[in-house]
């Protein structure tokens, strides 16, 4: 597989500094968060974010493109990865990469995320033999929670702390160029970390991993419906545009906006 330039600097990354990562949805987020991220993720967490749905098992291929369509046309630098949304890749290599092309065709993002471990290495060895970029992403895998309260930390047990080991380093060999780690105990997570090959981006895992990825929509405090452990709130955007509301509603009802400024007046 030949490595884009983009995919090239982010391996490069590693063990140079940590690599910051945010999810985005739409195109002014992109624009904002681009200066500050290594990369951009489109992850189908929009479904819960911003579609109010229960699991992120609501997102399809309308949705992810659509909302890929939107970061791309305002990122810069950023690295733009796009999930394939559930049931769109599992059944065979083959499905995974046709649904790759049709994400990455109709986008023009730089690569897909997949979840799984070593029962997806042939999915993304085919995906890396074709030229495509693939981040994988294990442990606590959303598309396989069917509600919010199955979200369950994972490596507790040796069995599937050495499950994590084989997947990491399955997903490597076949191709990855980073793997996400979502949910895993921090000692489980902080070996595999020294151990692979790529870059290793923690979520919930441990500050071992080589880069951090949480959703923006929750370190803006934006998203109530759930908040997991592993969530920073770095400031408190419902609060902030309920203030803005109360605001713009004291000046309509009192009649002080609009104001001159605000209007349109015959030529003179
Ligand atoms: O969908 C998503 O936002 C994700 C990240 C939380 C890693 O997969």
């Amino acid at each position: 597989m030949v490595d884009s330039a983009r995919i090239t600097q982010f391996k490069a990354l590693k063990g140079q500094r940590k690599i910051v990562c945010l999810t985005a949805y739409s195109a002014p987020m992109a624009h904002a968060l681009d200066a500050h991220c290594d990369l951009l993720l489109v992850g189908d967490s929009v479904a819960m974010v911003l579609y109010g749905m229960d699991t992120t098992q609501g997102a399809d291929f309308d949705m992810m493109i659509r909302h890929g369509q939107a970061v791309m046309r305002r990122r810069q630098n950023a690295l733009v990865i796009i999930d394939l949304p559930a049931g769109s890749y599992e059944n065979s290599p083959q499905q995974a990469l046709a649904s790759a092309r049709r994400v990455l065709d109709e986008t023009g993002a730089d690569g897909v995320k997949l979840e799984g471990g070593s029962d997806i290495a042939g999915h993304v060895a085919l995906l890396a033999e074709s030229g495509i970029a693939v981040l994988a992403h294990i442990g606590l895998l959303p598309q396989h929670v069917s509600s919010k309260s199955g979200f369950r930390i994972t490596g507790r047990t040796a069995e599937e702390a050495a499950q994590l080991a084989a997947d990491a380093s399955a997903l490597s060999q076949a191709g990855v160029f980073g793997v996400v780690m979502e949910g895993i105990i921090e000692p489980v997570a902080a070996s595999i970390a020294a151990n692979c090959s790529v870059p290793t981006i923690g979520i919930g895992a441990s500050p071992a991993c080589d880069g951090q990825i949480l959703v923006t929509d929750d370190i803006l405090g934006l998203y109530d419906a759930f908040t997991p452990k592993f969530v920073e709130k770095f400031a408190d955007l419902q609060n902030d545009i309920g203030v803005a509301a109360a605001a713009f509603h004291k000046a309509v009802v009192s009649g002080t906006f609009p104001q001159k400024q605000h209007l349109f007046w015959p030529k003179k």
